[in-house]
């Protein structure tokens, strides 16, 4: 069966380098006969700024999160795939606020237990990828930590692809040895 991917691409530019990326990666996994589906976090109609720790998915049975907004089928879609792919511009060492409007409400699908001391995921098992640019060549260390950090503590493979001296919005187009290596790198997902 296919591999189901699923990609929360995070910048507020519709045209800019993590879009580029997405479509190369993107490329490159649907050559391996991937199954791909990219959401860009920035255009979904909310209905909260991010997680409102409202706790009301830990009182449900469903890993499913309270508020019904566009983010909601995301949500669901993301229990449901087998390489969840995050990818974010660095903006001061960390990812986009576009990108955590979702990432943080991933609370939803978790269950957590405190008297018992565990938790519950459908995560566990799944691949987390993050792929990430920045202008300068310095950060994107900082900013994949929160990420891999995630994916230990859930039970998920981590890989990342973080491209430093990408230029300005748009820029990564011309650069065709990146181009390559995101393809590559969209092929070894599968
Ligand atoms: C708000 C903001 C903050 C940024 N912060 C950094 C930074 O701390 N370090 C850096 O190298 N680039 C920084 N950049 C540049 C972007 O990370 C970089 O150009 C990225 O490739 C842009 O991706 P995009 O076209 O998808 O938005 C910042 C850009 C913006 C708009």
């Amino acid at each position: 069966m296919a591999k189901k991917i699923l990609i929360l691409s995070g910048s507020p530019k519709k045209k800019g380098n993590t879009a580029i990326l997405v479509n190369w990666f993107t490329e490159g996994a649907r050559s391996k006969g991937a199954d791909v589906e990219i959401v860009q976090t920035a255009f979904l109609k909310y209905k909260s700024f991010g997680c409102t720790s409202c706790r009301a998915c830990q009182k449900s049975e469903k890993y499913e999160c309270a508020i019904n907004d566009e983010a909601r089928p995301i949500l669901a879609k993301i229990a449901k795939v087998d390489v969840i792919v995050m990818a974010t511009p660095l903006y001061f060492y960390g990812p986009s606020a576009q990108l955590k409007l979702v990432f943080d409400r991933m609370f939803s699908l978790y269950k957590w237990d405190n008297e018992a001391d565990t938790m519950k995921t459908p995560l566990k098992g799944k691949t987390f990828v993050l792929i990430a640019s920045a202008y300068e060549d310095m950060g994107l260390d900082a900013l994949e930590k929160p990420f891999r950090l995630t994916a230990e503590y859930t039970g998920m493979k981590f890989q990342s692809l973080l491209i430093p001296n990408a230029g300005e919005s748009g820029n990564i187009k011309d650069k065709t040895a990146i181009k390559k290596k995101t393809i590559t790198f969209g092929k070894q997902m599968v």
